[in-house]
């Protein structure tokens, strides 16, 4: 037993033998039972034989009493001979039929009967002047007592064939309830020991297809489950080391495009304060003090424009820590976070559904929601309307933003995810909304897409694996 159950397919062959097993023991005790019975319906015909020899010696007994042939006592007595055979030879069946005592009382009958018989032929033969008629009243009142006898002996025959038939449909039914019963437990048994792991199996895929890499718990001590699972658990090293690189790579590009955006950017502001820094070094002394108050201001507004690149880049860089988030609230906190900043002519609209939790940043999300509100907002002119809504797909979260503000052309909508692009003056824009929430949404394993129109509005459509984590909640 402990040597198959190291293996599925021991398990399976395992289970299959026992099955095997009942089957082949209920099938011999039935098949045993059968020969008992037709045994019995031999001995049957037996005691049938016995009734008709017994109905047939009385029949030539009274043909004898009335007609005085001597053809007649012959067959009486061979009658009387065959039953006397029937009940020696099978004295030992007839005794479980009836009570020993009666099958006693009845072979020592068809005795006496004989011997009155022949006495009666004997007298009839030398025409001796017949006994009173007392001879023949006692050979019929022994012959009735005899058919009687032989009658409730097959009577009871019958009861008996009965009751075994009886008791066989009864062994059969429940043969078959216990076969029906142990298939049950024995298909319990395949799926607790079988299908119950590969199931678990089944589901720690799942998990790994959804991108949660974790490994795969020893399921089960069979062979081939422990094989699997380790081959998949080096897989998923294998795996998760490659993952790692190529995050690692594209985090690179990335940062190599920002910090060349960075440095241009930043450049800017600089060469202006230095500039500035010059003029006033310059002329200190010379110029009027409203120039100078116009110098410093420029140097100061330049500052704060490097400042705010520098906070942006550090809070992109920022490694944050995911957790169950629900979508709606995060939605919510961002609209409270910029409703201030929302023209009265704009109408929002909000359709997120209560339920959609998200192993998420939870800061990281709202930015995404903030930036993409102020594209929006700062999109339409006068009056307008933007909407968020969010619905489940298969194992994705569809979240969409859209509005009707001024949308843009082709060429633009292709750039808009790098980093410092921006079609706004320079002190409203950075051009880094976008390239923000692009990346924070590739972070989460989700994808980005966008669909404008000139004069008409834009969609951004956002796509977001829904991997709960359970255990955390
Ligand atoms: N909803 C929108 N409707 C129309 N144009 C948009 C929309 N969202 C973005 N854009 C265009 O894409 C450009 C890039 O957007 P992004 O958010 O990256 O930068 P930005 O808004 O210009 O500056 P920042 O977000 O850094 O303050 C914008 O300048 C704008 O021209
Ligand atoms: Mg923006």
């Amino acid at each position: 037993m402990g040597r198959f159950q190291s293996s599925i397919r021991g398990k399976v062959n395992y289970a299959y033998y026992i099955g095997i097993t009942l089957i082949v023991i209920i099938a011999l005790l039935n098949y045993l039972n059968l020969v008992r019975i037709s045994k019995k319906i031999e001995f049957g015909f037996v005691i049938s034989e016995l009734f008709d020899t017994t109905l047939e010696m009385r029949r030539f007994e009274k043909n004898y009493f009335l007609y005085g042939l001597k053809e007649d006592y012959s067959e009486n007595l061979q009658f009387t001979e065959k039953a006397e055979n029937i009940i020696k030879n099978n004295k030992e069946a007839i005794e479980k039929l009836a009570i020993k005592a009666d099958v006693y009382a009845l072979d020592t009958d068809i005795r006496e009967y004989k011997s009155l018989m022949q006495k009666y032929f004997e007298q009839d033969k030398k025409h001796a002047p017949m006994e009173p008629r007392t001879l023949e009243e006692r050979i019929r009142e022994i012959g009735k007592k005899i058919v009687t006898s032989t009658e409730a002996i097959s009577v009871a025959e019958r009861k008996y064939m009965q009751t075994l038939i009886e008791r066989s449909q009864r062994i059969l039914i429940f043969s078959g309830i216990f076969l029906i019963i142990a298939g049950f437990f024995i298909a319990e048994y395949l799926t607790r020991m079988v299908i119950r792991p590969l199931k678990l199996l089944e589901e720690s895929m799942q998990k790994i297809a959804n991108g949660e890499f974790s490994f795969i718990p020893v399921l089960s001590r069979d062979k081939e489950l422990l094989s699997l699972s380790k081959a998949i658990n080096t897989m998923l090293v294998e795996l998760e080391l490659r993952q790692s690189h190529l995050v690692q790579s594209e985090k690179l590009a990335s940062i190599g495009t920002l910090l060349f955006g960075v440095t241009h950017e930043i450049n800017n502001p600089l060469s202006n304060i230095s500039t500035s820094c010059q003029i006033l070094k310059e002329e200190i002394e010379e110029a009027d003090i409203r120039y100078k108050k116009e110098l410093l201001s420029q140097i100061e507004s330049e500052t704060d424009r490097a400042k705010d690149i520098v906070r942006t880049v550090l809070e992109f860089s920022r490694a944050g820590k995911k957790e169950n988030v629900n979508l709606k609230n995060v939605v919510n906190e961002s609209l409270r976070l910029i409703k201030g900043e929302i023209p009265s002519k704009i109408e929002i609209r909000m359709e997120v559904p209560d339920d959609i939790v998200l192993f998420a940043d939870k800061q990281k999300l709202q930015q995404v929601f903030l930036n993409l509100i102020k594209n929006s907002i700062e999109a339409i002119t006068g009056k307008g309307r933007f909407s968020i809504s969010a619905k489940r797909v298969k194992d994705m979260i569809e979240v969409e933003v859209k509005d009707t503000g001024i949308g843009m052309e082709p060429e633009i909508v292709s750039k808009i995810f790098e980093p410092f692009f921006t079609k706004k003056e320079t002190k409203k824009g950075y051009g880094l909304g976008l390239f923000v929430v692009h990346n924070i949404i590739e972070e989460h394993g989700g994808i980005i897409d966008v669909e404008s129109h000139v004069g008409h509005g834009t969609t951004f459509l956002i796509r977001l694996p829904l991997k709960e984590h359970k255990d955390e909640q």
